[in-house]
């Protein structure tokens, strides 16, 4: 039975409390979330041909160089020319985008590239959309190529569906053509932005109706080395201009979607926007970590200060005038900074203390948070906490764990202990990680049991987001994770739904509520005493207890508990001779205690729920 004080408040549920962390991983972000279809679209992979093939039909005589000289953008130097010095059916140049590409019959599609022929050689090229069984989605054509860099933009409608698609580009001339930024992207992303996010993907985000979103990693931040560490300014404007970097998991990131999406795509499903910036180190796991020297760091404590001015900044400042160029004048209220991911020890601590200082010293509305290291076995191994509550420098602590199903079961109280004086604490990555690591019923449920415990520690857990967020089919580092989805389609997992159920159906506060046993709710007072001698009844009864004695007193406590700890419940006609309580025949609706204490110690009484009509 559930008491349920509703003379009380109770704890406040966060209004913030279920939130999503985007990273990409497991190629949610290129080759997923962000539309862009064709991959190594301007040649920067370390192999510049990475994905891109060339096939020279026929008797032609052709070739091809990556050249640099002249680029239509410095920050992707790269770019491919083809030469074909004898011609007879032409070049094919194709791209196998994601493991392939998929399109949809009826769409529109976007096709855009960059070129030139420098001896004015080549005036046309041919594409299409086809697979290995020749089925063509859409072809056609761009003319009028100069001696200069041009862009050249299409819209096409697909006219079948297609899976396991390659963008090819068939030049049947004899010259010299330079390509570069080739792109293909659906019409129809989330709010048909160009650049934009691939909708059903978006959709499952905006189903969720998170209240925050962290961004945009992970280990994703930090980066193998200093050089790979994700810069945001790095992420912004055309997307000509911004350079490919490698991925911390495993492939190259075209930084297509960047901070100027992330910021938009948080509005969109009304989610505070939680920026994470590298805070002058790379990954710490291994024999990776690279460091920025202390004299060095204020170029990356910069950084922050100038990602929230360009989120909040008024039109008149350097960055804020930068993102209303970009289209938005108006803020992005960003209220959250998170410095470093996953980092500890004295090194995260003293670089972590500067960018506090110098955020709180000119926006000291800004919430900062500090991340504590991972967390193997569901404890925190650093010291972090003591840094921050010996300090003082910190408006949320983010913890990470991946533990077991078991693990959520049995840590449902975790927070029950927590100083509530000290900073509040921000779960940015959990999951219940099952047998074989498969999204499943099992750790989906065992994520549940734990969320509503979360709910009831609102006044120390501010927020959770489960991690990773995305998983494609057949090239994920990672599982389990929240929504898996291939180049046609998407699903959600159990755990996705646990969260839409709890955020959907989301209290304001936690009453206080006791959980009763019959102990202290009982139907009747059914027995009078047993106490010396015997005592018997036959009326059957449900759910008995022993309750309290004769004064009232409740016995049903753990000391008494333990008084009777040989004893047991079970159900049966129970019946008491010479003094020692015993058990006789058993039967559906009844109960028995049965132990062997001596009776003439106790005078008890019993009260139980009535087996109705009895
Ligand atoms: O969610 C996957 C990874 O787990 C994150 O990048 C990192 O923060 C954590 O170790």
């Amino acid at each position: 039975v559930l008491e349920i004080d509703l003379s009380k408040k109770g704890i406040e549920i966060s209004p913030n409390l279920y939130g999503i962390f985007f990273e990409d991983i497991n190629y949610a972000g290129d080759g997923g979330l962000y539309a862009e279809l064709i991959q190594n679209r301007s040649f920067e992979f370390p192999d510049p041909m990475y994905s891109w093939s060339i096939n020279v039909m026929g008797k032609d005589k052709a070739g091809y160089v990556i050249e640099k000289k002249d680029p239509v953008s410095t920050k992707n130097p790269n770019y491919l020319r083809i030469v074909i010095s004898s011609l007879d059916k032409g070049v094919l140049l194709s791209n196998q985008g994601y493991q392939g590409i998929s399109l949809k019959k009826g769409e529109y599609y976007i096709v855009t590239l960059y070129a030139r022929s420098p001896d004015g050689s080549i005036k046309n090229i041919n594409f299409e959309v086809s697979n290995r069984k020749g089925n063509v989605a859409f072809k056609d054509f761009i003319s009028d190529i100069d001696r200069k860099w041009k862009k050249f933009e299409k819209v096409i409608m697909c006219n079948q569906d297609i899976d396991d698609g390659r963008f090819v580009i068939l030049i049947k001339e004899k010259g010299t053509v330079d390509l570069d930024f080739i792109s293909l992207f659906p019409q129809n992303t989330w709010k048909e932005r160009k650049n934009g996010l691939r909708f059903d993907l978006v959709k499952w985000l905006y189903d969720l109706k998170p209240s925050f979103m962290r961004f945009p990693g992970g280990c994703l931040v930090q980066g193998r080395n200093m050089n790979e560490a994700y810069r945001w300014k790095f992420t912004i404007g055309d997307p000509l201009e911004r350079p490919t970097i490698p991925n911390f998991w495993g492939y190259y990131q075209s930084l297509g979607l960047g901070f100027y999406e992330y910021f938009l795509l948080c509005e969109d499903l009304g989610a505070e926007p939680i920026p994470v910036i590298n805070c002058g180190m790379s990954f710490q796991g291994g024999s990776y970590t690279d460091m920025v020297p202390l004299d060095k760091l204020d170029e990356y404590i910069q950084d922050a200060l100038d990602l929230i001015e360009f989120a909040n900044g008024s039109v008149d400042t350097k960055w804020g005038s930068i993102r209303a160029k970009l289209g938005h004048p108006e803020p992005f209220n960003l209220k959250y900074i998170e410095i470093g991911n996953e980092q500890w020890g004295p090194e995260y601590y003293v670089r972590y203390e500067k960018f506090y200082d110098a955020i709180k010293k000119k926006y000291p509305y800004i919430k900062v948070i500090f991340g504590v290291g991972p967390s193997p076995s569901g404890k925190i191994f650093d010291d972090g906490w003591n840094w921050v509550k010996k300090t003082g420098k910190a408006d949320l602590v983010d913890e990470h764990y991946y533990m077991s199903p078991e693990w959520f079961l049995n840590n449902v109280d975790r927070y029950s202990t927590y100083d509530r004086k000290g900073p509040k604490v921000y779960v940015g990555e959990y999951a219940a990680h099952g047998v074989g690591r498969r999204n499943n019923l099992e750790a989906a449920l065992s994520e549940a049991a734990y969320l509503l415990n979360i709910e009831k520690y609102s006044d120390i857990v501010s927020m959770i987001s489960y991690a990773p967020l995305f998983g494609k089919e057949g090239a994920s580092q990672w599982q389990p994770n929240l929504i898996w989805f291939n180049n046609r389609s998407s699903y959600a997992t159990p755990s996705y739904y646990v969260l839409k159920i709890l955020n959907e159906n989301k209290g304001k506060y936690v009453l206080p509520f006791k959980l009763l046993t019959l102990k202290d709710k009982a139907d009747e007072v059914i027995s009078g005493m047993i106490g010396l001698g015997s005592w018997q009844t036959s009326v059957e009864y449900k759910d008995l207890r022993v309750i309290s004695n004769i004064t009232g007193e409740v016995l049903y406590k753990d000391n008494f508990i333990d008084t009777l700890k040989n004893w047991t419940i079970a159900r049966g006609i129970w019946t008491i001779k010479n003094g020692v309580f015993s058990q006789s025949t058993l039967s559906e609706n009844c109960f028995a205690l049965t132990g062997d204490v001596n009776w003439s110690n106790y005078t008890i009484q019993v009260k139980a729920r009535k087996i109705s009509g009895r």
